[in-house]
């Protein structure tokens, strides 16, 4: 004789049961799916990035003759006697921060070891190119303010 749960009336009712479920589960999975789409598609992509255009101090901040490296925002800030300038610190090569080197007048790169001079222009080591100096603009209140995304000649001289 054989005898198989499936045959029987409590096989039946398992498989029923169990098929019940798999459909509702699937039914509800299929809806969250829908409704998460569709409020994912009603919020904003919002780019969370740092500002371009920010102050770094006012004037009197820096010292005259001074080079000051701000290290959050990955500048040096020079301030000379023809007027004020800023250069990026990262590393043309890799992006590691640069040094400024007062004794050899110029920039080191701690990484792969690539010289850069005075202005910033790249003399040896693996940077394929010179560091970037960035637009300055004097405010009213004498701050100064850096736009990051216009990028100067190596004359530029904020005057103040
Ligand atoms: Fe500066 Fe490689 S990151 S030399």
């Amino acid at each position: 004789m054989h005898n198989d749960d499936s045959d029987t009336g409590a096989g039946k009712t398992s498989r029923r049961r169990f098929l019940e479920i798999m459909g509702k589960t699937s039914f509800f999975a299929a809806f969250a799916g829908i409704f998460g789409g569709t409020v994912r598609f009603l919020l904003p992509n919002v780019l969370y990035e740092p500002p371009t255009i920010f102050p770094v101090g006012v004037v009197d901040d820096f010292p005259p003759d001074s080079v000051t490296f701000l290290e959050d925002r990955r500048l040096f800030l020079f301030r000379r006697p023809e007027g004020i300038y800023i250069v990026s610190s990262i590393c043309t090569h890799l992006g590691c921060n640069v040094k400024w080197d007062s004794a050899q007048a110029g920039f080191d790169c701690p990484c792969h070891g690539s010289i850069y001079d005075k202005d910033g222009q790249n003399l040896s080591g693996p940077a394929p190119k010179p560091l970037s100096w960035y637009e300055l603009v004097l405010t009213g209140d004498r701050k100064i303010l850096v736009n990051t995304q216009r990028e100067v000649n190596k004359d530029f001289r904020l005057q103040v």
